[in-house]
């Protein structure tokens, strides 16, 4: 990803911003921490600040058996450069680093693009979803869970409000913009990433990263040439596991949120029990329901939507691109 900027030739206006950036960004960061034990505390700080970098949460209790670790943010590699902003428009704002989309000076992507004119940050959607579905539940009801979690906007969306995580996310680039997530909005005591796709069984697949938009990565190669037909694409072997056997029976479950390019019906069987508790403790399901692209993963709308109600999901409505389930 680096190395598309590296490419480009940029004009000296913009070598110098980013040079500037580069320069400022680590520095004022050094001023912060040199000058932070005169500070005094200011409201949202965290109550704990003696806690520096821990190792991740303990907050949320797995399964003994699991054949699969956290991924370890304090050991990950820091990615370079970094952009990160506060999201702002929501009621719980919170910093997402973005992902290195496109290139420099010709087509940066729109958020890059805003961060050099000083303009803040564009709301993701799905943020204001999430936000909107936790209004009325607390932290302590249950947990959220991430699934396609590219570079948090869904997770810190949650983790803003206190809401404790499982996030699941195969490609190391983005597990490193989530790892800055995590430090930037210091909630490492509630967010627990995998470095994993989540699905039907435990094993290795192939999936397909799509350089310049990781977001539209896939398992299937069809699917991830979809939408950028020219952009590069490289497999590379992920682990596959299921939600069932990450989350505890006794783990409350509130909301799950699925963005997969299309594999969202293997994530959905791989969460079969989870799916089946009964109205009133099964979760609010949110899947991204893209025909072409389930299609490309061998599944369909139709073939979601019957599992879905045979498990019990018998509300399920469209909200753009995305379906939204629960069970009345
Ligand atoms: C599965 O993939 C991981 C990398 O994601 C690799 O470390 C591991 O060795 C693979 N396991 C098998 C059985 O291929
Ligand atoms: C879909 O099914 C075909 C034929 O069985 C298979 O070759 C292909 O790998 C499958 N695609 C995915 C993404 O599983
Ligand atoms: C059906 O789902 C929608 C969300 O998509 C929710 O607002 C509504 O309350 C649900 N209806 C019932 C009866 O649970």
């Amino acid at each position: 990803m680096a190395n598309a900027w590296k490419r480009e030739k940029s004009s000296p206006l913009l070598l110098s911003l980013r040079g500037l950036l580069l320069l400022l960004l680590p520095l004022s960061l050094l001023i912060v921490l040199l000058l932070r034990p005169f500070l005094p505390p200011t409201p949202h700080q965290n109550p704990n600040p003696s806690s520096t970098l821990r190792p991740q949460t303990l907050t949320i209790p797995l399964s003994p058996g699991l054949p699969l670790r956290p991924f370890e943010c304090s050991t990950c590699p820091q990615a370079s450069p970094v952009f990160a902003a506060r999201v702002e428009g929501l009621r719980h704002p919170f910093l997402y680093s973005l992902a290195d989309f496109g290139s420099l000076p010709d087509k940066p992507h729109k958020n890059i693009a805003r961060m050099l004119k000083g303009k803040p940050f564009r709301r993701p959607d799905i943020s204001a979803t999430i936000q909107d579905i936790l209004d009325g539940s607390k932290p302590a009801d249950g947990i959220v869970v991430d699934i396609g979690a590219n570079v948090g906007m869904a997770a810190f969306a949650a983790a803003a409000m206190g809401f404790r995580v499982v996030a699941f996310e195969p490609v190391f680039e983005n597990l490193q913009r989530i790892c800055d997530g995590v430090f930037l909005n210091r909630v490492w005591d509630r967010v627990m990433v995998f470095e994993a796709a989540a699905s039907d069984r435990i094993g290795n697949i192939t999936f397909h990263k799509v350089v310049g938009r990781l977001d539209n990565s896939a398992i299937s190669e069809i699917g991830a040439k979809l939408v950028f037909k020219s952009n590069e694409e490289i497999p590379v072997e992920v682990r596959t596991i299921p939600l069932d056997e990450v989350i505890l029976e006794s783990e409350r479950v509130l909301l799950i949120k699925i963005d997969v390019q299309g594999w969202e019906y293997h994530v959905i069987q791989g969460a079969k029990k989870l799916l089946s508790r009964k109205k009133g403790e099964a979760p609010y399901l949110i899947y991204e329901e893209d025909e072409r692209l389930l299609r490309a993963s061998n599944s369909s709308a139709k073939k979601i939507r019957d599992f879905l109600r045979s498990v019990g999901y018998n509300n399920c409505t469209q909200h753009g691109t995305d379906a939204h389930c629960t069970k009345m």
